[in-house]
């Protein structure tokens, strides 16, 4: 019956879509010439008087509009305006006694491939003011474009139509329809179904242990039967929790976005990194994975130490591990780069530290031998990691008071902006503030990133690394939120599954909440404000909050017990999920080659346009999850 309805849905999903699909194919073809996120503006001159434009977007906080061109008296010029923000425009002229007198000055929204007038000329109004040139200031829409997100519909509306086909594919399959409609004998084929659920019951031994030992700690209810039970699992080395599957589907879904954002994101802005304050999809990929990699570290290193490993063994490995991420970061992003200018900071090793920290401090503070403590209420929960909270609110801490309160020559204690043309150009060369400064003083000018994303926006030359020193502490910070998690899944883990939802929905509000508070939900004008450049307290916070949310939602699609089978697997998430470290190296190593990326034939002239560009990122991305699927059947794990 199931998959009845299953094919059902396929069916109507595919003629509704193909509907869609060619009406849209129409209009996304029709994008594919104009340039992307911007638009074109005609601005004519139909006054006697030299005219100056000024232009500016609403991206660029605090700017002031700057000075495009002039156009010459009965002539027209064409200009690109920005379509992802508001833009801002103002005309003005050269008076005769030299003072510039502003025509008009305009707000608007321009919309991507789009062709807009604005036709300055003589006003037909008879009662002239004082000066003679009293003109009119009109802005016409010639087209709005098609609307630039088609190509992300259709591309939706394909990866949406291969998961039904997919899950369609699995129902007829685990039915096993066919042979049903064939032999048409009932009793046959719950015999076979009996003996397929023996072989499925052995693959998935481990969820459905864990299954029953829930059911059995549930059913029988009273603490006095309960009691035995888990003394007897804590005699035999602690309960044994089996591998979290939303782990790996939570870490594969940041590694599949963060390849497909990597590789371009199709040109959309949403999917690029935001040019200083802000929060787009691009984003929040790399923080989460901080935060997973804390998780992680709760869930499984303690157990390992409390099944006998030496802390001296595990600290060195600890080590080992920190240090070939390290290194293998800094060698990443080498190509090319002469040996004095070798970039030090960087995403790997923002992880290796952080790993290496929260480890370190795990380590130095559990105490090995002793058995996991009964699941009890969140403040006395929180009271076993007393330690641990002392030392990691200290680095928050630290960040907070060190960009707020250090003093940085030349600049304004406390700045958090981009500098540049920001307030005038007053700041110029105080791009990030004391998390700028540290690292220009540390590294030096030449071992950091010199090409931040606020530098087209804000005109800023200063080097600025967005995984500097300062930012350290926070992802420290983050990292350590993730740990916390990870201790609540160990803690809870075939015992108590309603106490890890209702535990990690608690974080989420909690650190969401405090990130609301910080950053004032407002994106410039808060008290630190969300920015994914300096990881300030906000950005980490607000984004723990999400990841708390999403880790117990997923939490219940992959690991919730009460169901004989998760809904979802995460598949094909997970299977980057285990290989993460080699669809990193991979995905970088491999950016500019055939199978993934390409460009058009020269003959092809527009090839920067979404409809281009989306798919092949999105193949980039199925591409890495293809290869991690082929390495997770093949049982092939690479870790360091
Ligand atoms: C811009 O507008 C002027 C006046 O409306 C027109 O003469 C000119 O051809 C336009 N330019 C373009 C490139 O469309
Ligand atoms: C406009 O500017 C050009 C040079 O920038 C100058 O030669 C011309 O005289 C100016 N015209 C008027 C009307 O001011
Ligand atoms: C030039 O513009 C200024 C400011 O708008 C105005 O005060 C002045 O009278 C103007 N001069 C002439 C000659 O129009
Ligand atoms: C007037 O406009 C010109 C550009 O046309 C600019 O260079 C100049 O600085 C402006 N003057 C004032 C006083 O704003
Ligand atoms: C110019 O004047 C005419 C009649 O006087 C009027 O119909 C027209 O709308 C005016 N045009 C503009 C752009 O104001």
């Amino acid at each position: 019956f199931s998959s009845a309805i299953a094919i059902l849905i396929v069916i109507f999903a595919f003629v509704l879509d193909s509907k869609q699909l060619l009406e849209s194919a129409k209009l996304g073809l029709a994008s594919i010439d104009g340039k992307m996120d911007s638009a074109v503006l005609n601005i004519s001159n139909a006054l006697n008087v030299n005219l100056s434009v000024w232009y500016q977007t609403a991206d660029c906080y605090d700017c002031p509009l700057l000075f495009t061109r002039l156009v010459s008296p009965m002539s027209s010029s064409l200009l690109d305006v920005q379509t992802n923000f508001m833009s801002q425009l103002m005309v003005s002229y050269v008076n005769t006694t030299g003072i510039n007198r502003t025509i008009c000055s305009k707000d608007f929204r321009f919309h991507e491939s789009g062709s807009y007038e604005l036709n300055i000329g003589p006003s037909n109004n008879s009662d002239l003011g004082p000066d003679p040139l009293s003109p009119l200031c009109a802005l016409v829409t010639r087209s709005d474009g098609p609307d630039f997100l088609i190509p992300l519909y259709i591309c939706l509306s394909v990866i949406l139509l291969f998961f039904l086909l997919r899950a369609a594919f699995y129902t007829i399959r685990e039915y096993d329809f066919w042979r049903r409609m064939q032999a048409g004998s009932q009793v046959e084929y719950v015999a076979q179904q009996d003996l397929g659920s023996v072989d499925a019951n052995i693959n998935q031994s481990d969820s459905l242990a864990i299954h029953s030992q829930y059911q059995r700690a549930s059913g029988q209810g009273s603490q006095q039967q309960q009691q035995p039970q888990s003394s007897q699992s804590a005699h035999s080395g602690g309960r044994r929790p089996g591998r979290l599957r939303c782990l790996d589907t939570f870490r594969g879904l940041c590694l599949v976005v963060m390849v497909f954002v990597n590789y371009g994101g199709g040109g959309y802005w949403f999917f690029q990194h935001s040019t200083w304050n802000g929060l787009t999809v691009a984003d929040l990929v790399f923080p989460w994975f901080v935060f997973i990699m804390g998780t992680a570290i709760g869930y499984t290193l303690r157990r390992s130490l409390r099944r006998g490993a030496s802390k001296r063994d595990a600290f060195l490995s600890v080590c080992r591990r920190s240090a070939l991420l390290f290194a293998l970061g800094v060698c990443l992003t080498s190509r090319n780069v002469p040996l004095d200018q070798l970039r030090i900071p960087g995403v790997l090793q923002r992880l290796a530290v952080a790993y290496f920290c929260v480890a370190t401090v795990e380590i130095a503070l559990v105490r090995a031998g002793q058995p996991e403590p009964q699941p009890c209420r969140i403040v006395e929960e929180q009271g076993q990691l007393l330690g641990h909270w002392a030392i990691f609110l200290t680095m928050p801490v630290a960040h907070t008071l060190l960009s707020l309160f250090l003093p940085v020559p030349g600049c304004p204690t406390g700045y958090l902006g981009p500098g540049g043309i920001q307030a005038n150009g007053s700041r110029f060369n105080c791009t990030g503030g004391a998390a700028g400064y540290i690292d220009r003083l540390v590294f030096g000018d030449w071992h950091m990133y010199r090409n931040p994303t606020c530098r087209r926006t804000y005109l800023t030359y200063v080097p600025y690394d967005p995984e500097g020193l300062l930012g350290c502490l926070t992802s420290t910070f983050m990292c350590y939120l993730g740990f916390v998690a990870g201790r609540i899944f160990a803690h809870f883990k075939g015992a108590d599954y309603r106490a890890i939802v209702v535990r990690l929905c608690f974080w989420g509000i909690v650190t969401g909440s405090i990130a609301a508070g910080l950053s004032g939900l407002s994106r410039d004008t808060g008290a630190i404000p969300i920015n994914k450049n300096l990881w300030s307290l906000s950005f980490i916070l607000a984004l723990s909050g999400l990841a708390f949310i999403l880790l117990a939602a997923l939490f219940l699609i992959n690991d919730y017990p009460r169901l004989a089978e998760p809904l979802w697997s995460g598949s094909p998430f997970h299977y980057p999920g285990t290989n993460s470290i080699l669809v990193y190296v991979g995905h970088e190593l491999l950016e500019y080659y055939l199978p993934i990326t390409w460009l058009p034939p020269s003959s092809w002239q527009p090839a920067g346009t979404h409809a281009f560009l989306l798919p092949m990122h999105l193949w980039g991305a199925c591409f890495w999850t293809l290869v991690a699927w082929i390495l997770h059947r093949n049982k092939i794990f690479f870790s360091v």
